[in-house]
């Protein structure tokens, strides 16, 4: 009768109950245990606590990887591409993922492939994507566009870091988890999300290095382009109409996609979503004085300019830490333990330095035209993409392009990712909207929105909780 009861109730409590197994605690360090070397230590000349910081962090990280490293997972190793080989070739296809070592929402299914990009230079690179897909597809009966297949959308992901370990598709959440990818495969999308070029596959199949060229927009726009076409070859079943969607990073490269788009047409493009964009570096830097984002720009822009030298930017205790960084492949957390705001790393007026400035302006997609309508969200309470910044490049851009279709949604008080939450019904009508086939006025519109109970302080300001993998039956919270 217990048996029965508890099968019916809980699949995994009933096994414990079953079997009486020891209950053990999941330690942090669960299933990443790095440890540095002294010489590790002394060639980057950092103190034992930064080293005990970088060493949790980087466990942390670590830990994340659903499918181990991307050296030792074979699905990053790339076939053979030239020259001759087409932009958006499909390279290889994971019909199914096994996801029982990510953290995905229940009833959300994962696909991972392998197709050609460009660079920002032209050189054609292999590069990977996951394509997530809902339980059931949204259906648009009544749409004027006669959209058939599950309607598919191109994200492109906020920074994550800028070497092969910091690709999406292979942590635990996807990187920005219920903040769009999973809440858009829930309301019915496909989402096909690269890795952008030199995450996920870092090298060629020759053995070599292809460099991630982090906040290069136009770079990231072919990426998202690219990865759509050779999603829907692999799977015929997406639709042939999509949407570009993107947050910070990924913002500037959505922002990319509507520029080309203007240059370039590609056939089912029917708008994008730039969220919290950050169409030009060097406005966004001087606004935030972001260190954090010098050791990322360097490697991609040394792609770009072979002729930059570190110590341009970085001071000598600055320039013996990139190494380490560069030896960890860290990320995100890594980043920012290896490379806080603090003096004597990173030169003061760095941002001035010329390197900076002719980076900004070759990735910039802002004071351009575009095709299409662009929806562009907005917090303003946001301290990494300030929304003075991200106003100026909207205005600037709608007085030099009045046709351009760009409506400019702000939130009162909300913070960078957390925008998304407070904008998701607006940013899931706009999809709706554009894949219904309804009109969008030319010009520019800008709307504020405030929260319901009038303080902005009533509200969950911050992302404070993230999902690890349950491994014990009762890790149920
Ligand atoms: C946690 O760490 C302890 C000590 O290293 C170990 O005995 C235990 O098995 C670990 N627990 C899990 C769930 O991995
Ligand atoms: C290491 O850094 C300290 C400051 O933290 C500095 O005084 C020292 O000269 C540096 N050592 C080397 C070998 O660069
Ligand atoms: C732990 O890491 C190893 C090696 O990277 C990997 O093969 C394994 O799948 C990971 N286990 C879990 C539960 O993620
Ligand atoms: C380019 O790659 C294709 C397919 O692998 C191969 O057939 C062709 O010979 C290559 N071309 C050059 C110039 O290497
Ligand atoms: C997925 O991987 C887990 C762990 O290796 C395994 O137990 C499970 O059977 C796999 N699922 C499928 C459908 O292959
Ligand atoms: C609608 O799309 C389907 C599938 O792509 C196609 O077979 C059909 O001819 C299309 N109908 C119209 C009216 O375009
Ligand atoms: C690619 O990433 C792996 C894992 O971090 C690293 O071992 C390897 O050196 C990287 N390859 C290149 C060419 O950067
Ligand atoms: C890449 O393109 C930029 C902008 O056109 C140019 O300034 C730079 O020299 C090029 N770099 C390489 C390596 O070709
Ligand atoms: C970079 O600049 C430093 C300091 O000016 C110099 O010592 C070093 O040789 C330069 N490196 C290269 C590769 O030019
Ligand atoms: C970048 O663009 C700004 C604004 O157009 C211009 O003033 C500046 O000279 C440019 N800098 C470089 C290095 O290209
Ligand atoms: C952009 O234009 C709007 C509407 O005219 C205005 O309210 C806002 O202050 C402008 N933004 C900036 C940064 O000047």
């Amino acid at each position: 009768m217990v048996r029965v009861l508890t099968l019916l109730t809980h699949g995994a409590l009933a096994s414990s109950l079953l079997a009486q197994e020891l209950l053990q605690y999941q330690n942090n360090t669960f299933n990443s245990s790095y440890a540095f070397s002294e010489i590790q230590i002394d060639a980057a000349n950092i103190s034992d606590s930064v080293a005990n910081n970088v060493q949790v962090a980087l466990n942390v990280e670590r830990t994340n990887w659903a499918t181990g490293s991307v050296a030792e997972d074979q699905f990053y190793n790339p076939p053979p591409v030239n020259a001759s080989t087409p932009p958006g070739s499909l390279l290889k296809v994971q019909e199914y993922t096994n996801t029982s070592t990510y953290t995905l929402a229940p009833n959300l299914a994962l696909s991972r492939i392998l197709f050609t990009s460009v660079d920002f230079n032209g050189s054609i690179v292999p590069a990977s994507a996951y394509v997530l897909w809902p339980w059931q597809a949204r259906k648009f009966p009544d749409s004027c566009l006669n959209v058939s297949g599950v309607p598919a959308v191109a994200w492109a992901h906020g920074t994550s870091g800028v070497f092969g370990e910091c690709a999406p598709s292979h942590i635990r959440n996807l990187w920005y988890q219920f903040s769009a990818p999973f809440t858009l495969a829930l309301q019915g999308y496909a989402v096909v999300a690269p890795d952008y070029a030199g995450l996920g596959v870092n090298h060629t199949a020759e053995g070599d290095a292809i460099v991630h060229q982090y906040l290069a927009h136009p770079a990231a726009a072919n990426d998202l382009f690219y990865a759509m076409q050779a999603a829907q070859m692999a799977f015929p079943e997406l639709s042939k109409q999509f949407i570009t969607m993107g947050h910070s990073q990924g913002g500037g490269a959505a922002w990319a996609t509507a520029h080309r788009q203007s240059v370039t047409p590609v056939e089912g493009y029917l708008g994008t979503v730039a969220g919290s964009p950050d169409p030009n570096n060097y406005e966004n830097i001087k606004a935030t004085s972001g260190f954090g984002v010098a050791p990322r720009i360097a490697r991609g822009l040394s792609s770009i300019f072979p002729s930059f030298n570190y110590s341009e930017w970085f001071e000598p205790e600055g320039v013996k830490r990139l190494p380490l960084l560069e030896e960890l492949s860290g990320c995100n957390s890594v980043n920012g333990e290896l490379f806080p705001q603090a003096e004597g790393l990173i030169k003061p007026a760095w941002e001035e330095n010329w390197y900076l400035r002719a980076y900004s302006n070759i990735s910039d997609p802002s004071r351009k035209p575009i095709s299409g309508p662009m929806l562009v969200v907005q917090g303003t309470g946001d301290q990494a993409v300030p929304a003075a910044a991200v106003s100026k490049a909207v205005n600037e851009t709608c007085a030099m392009y009045p046709k351009n279709q760009i409506r400019y949604a702000s939130f009162e008080g909300a913070s960078h990712v957390p925008v998304l939450n407070a904008a998701q019904q607006i940013w899931l009508q706009w999809i709706e909207d554009r894949f219904m086939g309804k009109d969008v006025d030319e010009g520019c519109t800008q709307e504020y929105h405030r929260p319901l109970r009038r303080r902005v302080a009533s509200y969950q300001k911050e992302l404070e909780y993230y999902l690890q993998l349950a491994v014990q039956s009762y890790e149920v919270a």
